[in-house]
């Protein structure tokens, strides 16, 4: 795996999770055996987002996490330092992997959505970088003076 410092938005992928469907419905399965990369340590999950409201707005140092619109839809916005793409979610059986040392930003949920994580590790406030400069500088590796976009 890539370096968090050398990580680029390419490198986030849309992954098609395992999905059985009968007649009495679909259930989607999030396993390492069925093609999940890291072994979840934690889920949480976000709901009852008011309109208008972002989340995230933060990169992470260390922490893989796989993101699904499990109900509902909303958009998300990924940047490197160099650039940005933005992927919309909408479907409960295709989730969003994001290897650490992207920003992200969460916009645009629909009445009614969830987004779902799956995390690769426990909760440690130490491994977010709260602000887009520091998130420049931890890209950086803290001593080039290279200008990164905003
Ligand atoms: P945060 O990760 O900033 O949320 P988001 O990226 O969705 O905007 O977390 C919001 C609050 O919840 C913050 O006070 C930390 C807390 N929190 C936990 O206690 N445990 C967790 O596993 C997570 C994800 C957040």
């Amino acid at each position: 795996m890539k370096a968090p410092q050398q990580t680029s938005v390419s490198d986030a992928s849309l992954i098609h999770l395992k999905k059985i469907h009968t007649d009495e419905g679909n259930l989607v399965v999030c396993s390492e055996p069925d093609g999940l990369p890291f072994q979840p340590r934690r889920v949480y999950y976000l709901y009852d987002i008011p309109a208008g409201e972002s989340r995230g707005g933060h990169g992470h140092k260390k922490l893989q996490q796989l993101i699904i619109a499990i109900s509902g839809s909303f958009k998300i916005q990924l940047k490197d330092g160099i650039e940005s793409r933005t992927e919309f979610l909408n479907n409960p059986a295709i989730g969003l992997l994001l290897p650490p040392g992207l920003w992200r930003e969460i916009t645009d949920f629909s009445g009614g959505s969830t987004c779902f994580v799956l995390a690769s590790a426990e909760y440690d406030p130490s491994d977010y970088i709260r602000t887009y400069s520091e998130f420049e500088a931890f890209k950086l590796g803290q001593n080039s003076s290279t200008k990164l976009v905003q």
